[in-house]
């Protein structure tokens, strides 16, 4: 528990490869000897790294913690950073990410009504649909890459659909959204030429859909044309932040879904026993074990590992230490998740765990907009490639597989598999 008597062993080496492979070691260290503990990070950024649960939790809900990148005290990051690509130009800052109340407020609520659990249920049918056309892509191989045959497309179709973004261009978002995540292999200048197409493609969109607006709404209205609508009927929306808001929900719904589906199937796939509960509950038509054990893989290895920055605009006092205006603060949601104050044996898999208040949709007023989508995804996903492919198995030593080395979000850059082929 908290609180061992001193002196403490060295601090671990923080973002290194094998802190990339298997970071909770270390942030159990964190949590016993250093809950707020300073650290410079490999940009040369300084930053506090927030990792007991109770600490998380307040300071995630703490107004005091901004999250405008005015407030923080390097000149050069304070232009603005949330680790997105191409979020620097001007157009696409003013997202709900970057930004604090009463702006948020108004910008969240225009938005919110597009992720409803009712409005989210409606997209199930095709989430279904993208999910099988996915698998029958590679069931008959016998072997597959799950993240850039299954768990990578999955997300963007979903997204582009609730955007409103037409079938027959959804394919050249999805190579755009590779290439600014790197998924895609490509000539350098790769990154920023497919921002430069999407910001394009985005703001031709947003035209389009204002000159084919109808007078009425239509029920399961897309969501560019709602914000569209929004902001011509008085609510001040600017073109910028419509395509700011599209562009938030594109990178906050992508890599994050795609890691729930890559780190979910990969915990899965390492615990046998989990799995063949999960498998037979699923066989008998029982739903309840894929519930509890969606929030369960999102708490034990969940794709957000550190929230997106927070600035302190006044002193405050966090697990004992005091944070001067200016000073950035990064929240480690899971080291928090694993914290054993909170959770019963935090470093166990149990799927059927029901006292789960995890923090991998964060909390308080920035909480995850888009987590009905994503449970959705999740479960879909993953109930139907178990199901589909009962005998799916790791194609090479877990240790041996590697994960991607980004401060926010926590996945896998491959995940071959192999499975008894299944014709289509
Ligand atoms: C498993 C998948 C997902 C996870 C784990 C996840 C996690 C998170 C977390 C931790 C935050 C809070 C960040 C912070 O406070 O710094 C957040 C915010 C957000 N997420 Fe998600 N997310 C997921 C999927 C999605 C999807 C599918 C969408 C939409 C299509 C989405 C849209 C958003 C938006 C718009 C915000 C910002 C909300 C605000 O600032 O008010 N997310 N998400």
């Amino acid at each position: 528990m908290h609180g061992e008597p001193s002196p403490p062993p060295a601090a671990p080496t923080l973002f290194d490869w094998e802190f990339a492979a298997n970071p909770y070691p270390a942030y159990a260290w964190l949590r016993t000897h250093s809950p707020v503990h300073r650290t410079r990070l490999p940009s040369g950024v300084e930053a506090w790294l927030v990792t007991r649960y109770a600490d998380a939790r307040r300071a995630l809900a703490d107004p005091r913690l901004s999250k405008n990148p005015a407030h923080h005290d390097e000149p050069a990051h304070a232009r603005g950073r949330t680790g997105i690509p191409g979020e620097r130009k001007a157009e696409l800052m003013t997202h709900l990410l970057n930004i604090d109340p009463p702006d948020h407020t108004r910008l969240r609520r225009l938005v919110s009504t597009a992720f409803t659990p009712r409005r989210v249920a409606e997209f199930a049918p095709r989430v279904q649909e993208l999910t099988d056309r996915l698998i029958d892509g590679f069931a008959a191989r016998g072997e597959a890459d799950l993240i850039h045959e299954f768990a990578f497309p999955l997300p963007i179709y979903a997204i582009c659909d609730l955007l409103g973004v037409p079938r027959e261009d959804q394919d050249d978002f999805r190579d755009w959204a590779g290439m600014m995540i790197r998924h895609g292999k490509g000539p350098r200048g790769g990154v920023a030429r497919s921002v430069k197409k999407m910001r394009g493609y985005l703001a031709d969109l947003i035209h389009r859909k204002r000159e084919a607006l109808p007078a009425e709404a239509a029920p399961g209205e897309d969501l560019v044309s709602g914000l569209i609508r929004a902001s011509d009927e008085g609510e001040h929306l600017t073109e910028n932040e419509v395509a700011a808001m599209a562009f938030i929900l594109l990178f906050a719904g992508f890599e994050t879904t795609v890691n729930l589906i890559g780190n979910g199937t990969h915990a899965l796939l390492t615990h046998p026993e989990q799995r063949a509960r999960l498998q037979d509950s699923l066989a008998a038509g029982d739903m309840g074990l894929l519930e509890t054990g969606v929030e369960e893989l999102l708490r034990f290895d969940g794709p957000v590992e550190l929230a997106t920055w927070r600035f302190a605009t006044r002193p405050l006092t966090l697990g004992g230490q005091d944070i001067a205006p200016g000073e950035a603060v990064l929240v480690v949601l899971a080291a928090a998740d694993r914290d054993p104050e909170r959770f019963a044996e935090p470093d166990v898999l149990d799927l059927t765990r029901r006292d789960n208040q995890h923090l991998g949709y964060g909390h308080g007023i920035h909480y995850c907009l888009g987590a009905p989508l994503a449970r959705l995804e999740g479960r879909t996903a993953l109930a139907t490639l178990l199901t589909r492919l009962p005998d799916l198995r790791l194609a090479v030593d877990s240790t041996e597989l590697r994960w991607r080395g980004g401060l926010i979000m926590r996945g896998l850059r491959t995940l071959p598999v192999e499975f008894a082929p299944v014709p289509n």
